[in-house]
Parts: structure tokens; C-alpha cells; sequence
């Protein structure tokens, strides 16, 4: 009986230690993916296809956005930049195919599942069946289209900036159902409930985010 008793210890030792390793293994699996990339490469494997430069200047107010984001939600804003530069990667050479191709050309590249799996998930309903779950992949899915209309309704200003444009002329551009069409307020306002944030808010930190790099965007 007593050998039975220390046989069934050991074990539960055994399984409580390999629980414990396994959990150390996943947060290091983490931190790790989050620095197997610089702000650098990101943008050199995102060039690498995709020459246009107003995709890029897109790529830039994402990422900007997500690092706003970031900030206010005490999340870590370098990896979430990472993700915002590469959301689009393959819309350049498939824009017909979008998201398709973008695992592949991640994978290649060495990047982490998480990454990719909130690539994938931005296109959720349009072109991926993936969904956001993670609450940075809410935000990307939120703010893609976001950053399309704030862009539309700078350019409509006399300065054409995002440094004097408030939250309240993007919500009149967003109740013209004519002027930029294309953007999906549906989704936007999805998203805003996904996140659990009052639309105002997410145009707020949208805007603020682009202002950060207002300049390299054209907005300045
Ligand atoms: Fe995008």
C-alpha cells in the first residue's frame, strides 16, 4: 500500500513538473516570436512584394493605429506594429486572392503562427472564414477600413492633414453613404462592438494614431 501511495506521488510529481515545463516552453515560445522580427525586416519583407507606394503609405497607418492601440490597451505596441505592417503583405501581387497567399509568404519568412493568424483574421467575413479572437486581431479588423476613411476625409480638407481633422467631420463623412463608398462602416462598427469601445473612441485613437505619423503618410 505504502508503495503504491509513492508510486502514484512520483507520478503526479512527474505530471505536475512536465505542466510546469510546458507552461515555461509556451511563454517562452511567446517572447521569443515577439522579437524573431524588427520593425526593419517587417518592412523589408513586406517590400519585398509590394512596390506601391500608397499600399505602403496604408501599411504605415496601420501600423500606427496598432500601436496606438496598443498603448491604450497596455498591450505590447512593437509586436502589434509588426502585425500591422505586414497585414496587407499579399495584397499587391493578389489583390483578388487576398489572404490566400499571405500564410505562405509569412511562413517562408519564418514568422510566428500568432502573427499569421492575425493576418488571416483581419479579412474575416470578406475574404477569411478565420476570426479575430485575440484582441489585437479585433483591433486590426476594426481599424483596416477605419484608416481608409479617416485617409478620404483628410484629403477633403482644405490642409488635406489628419493634424486639424476631428473625430466629429469623420463621422459626418461616415453618414454620406456616397463618399467612399468602398469603406465598410458595417464592419467598423462590428468591430467597435467586438472591442467593446464606443465608435467615437476608436475614430478618436484611429486618428490620433495616424496623426503619429502624419508626414510619412501624406497627411502631414
Ligand atoms: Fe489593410
Amino acid at each position: 500500500m505504502v508503495h503504491e501511495e509513492s508510486a502514484l506521488e512520483k507520478r503526479l510529481q512527474q505530471w505536475c513538473c512536465n505542466r510546469f515545463l510546458l507552461g515555461v516552453q509556451q511563454v517562452l515560445e511567446v517572447v521569443l516570436n515577439m522579437k524573431t522580427i524588427s520593425r526593419e525586416e517587417a518592412i523589408a519583407l513586406y517590400k519585398q512584394y509590394n512596390d506601391s507606394e500608397s499600399l505602403f503609405r496604408h501599411a504605415l497607418s496601420v501600423e500606427a493605429v496598432m500601436r496606438r492601440f496598443a498603448v491604450e490597451l497596455h498591450e505590447n505596441p512593437e509586436f502589434w506594429a509588426i502585425v500591422g505592417i505586414l497585414h496587407d503583405i499579399d495584397y499587391g501581387l493578389y489583390p483578388a486572392e487576398h489572404l490566400k497567399h499571405a500564410p505562405r509568404m509569412l511562413e517562408d519568412a519564418g514568422i510566428s503562427s500568432d502573427v499569421i493568424h492575425a493576418v488571416v483574421s483581419h479579412g474575416w467575413g470578406i475574404c477569411s472564414e478565420v476570426e479575430p479572437v485575440h484582441i489585437m486581431e479585433k483591433v486590426l479588423y476594426t481599424i483596416d477600413e477605419l484608416t481608409g476613411l479617416v485617409t478620404a476625409t483628410a484629403l477633403m480638407r482644405p490642409s488635406k492633414s489628419v493634424m486639424d481633422l476631428s473625430v466629429s467631420s469623420v463621422k459626418k463623412k461616415w453618414k454620406t453613404k456616397g463618399f467612399s463608398a468602398g469603406v465598410d462602416r458595417d464592419l467598423i462598427a462590428k468591430g467597435a462592438i467586438l472591442l467593446n469601445m464606443e465608435l467615437d473612441k476608436v475614430i478618436e485613437l484611429t486618428i490620433d494614431g495616424m496623426r503619429s505619423v502624419a508626414k510619412e503618410i501624406g497627411l502631414g
